[in-house]
């Protein structure tokens, strides 16, 4: 799977929404995040992110290896929707995520 790491929180450029063949990105408050199933590791979302926020699972640099578990946590409750648009945005972001300071873009 990819993982979208720390340069997405509070810019959400959705840029690479529209690049997702199978619709996994999923939107938050604070950031969007990647399904970890739904993926399908096509990688067109990475070269449009234009902060270079998403990253494939094994490359995501060391000080962001917590977001790797965040897209993780962000559906604990909302399992496989098979589709993000329909969802829409929720406020499923991990705790840690809520509770960091707002960034300035
Ligand atoms: Fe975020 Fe980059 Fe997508 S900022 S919403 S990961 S294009
Ligand atoms: Fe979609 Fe990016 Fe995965 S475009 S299929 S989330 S690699």
């Amino acid at each position: 799977t990819y993982v979208i790491a720390e340069p997405c929180v509070d810019l959400l450029d959705k840029a690479c929404i529209e690049e997702c063949p199978v619709d996994c990105i999923y939107e938050g408050d604070r950031m969007l995040y990647i399904h970890p199933d739904e993926c399908v590791d096509c990688g067109a979302c990475e070269p449009v992110c234009p902060v270079e926020a998403i990253y494939y699972e094994d490359d995501v640099p060391d000080q962001w290896a917590a977001y790797t578990k965040a897209n993780v946590d962000f559906f604990d409750e909302l399992g496989s929707p098979g589709g993000a648009s329909k969802t829409g945005k929720t406020s499923n972001d991990p705790d840690w995520i809520k509770a960091l300071e707002p960034r300035e873009h």
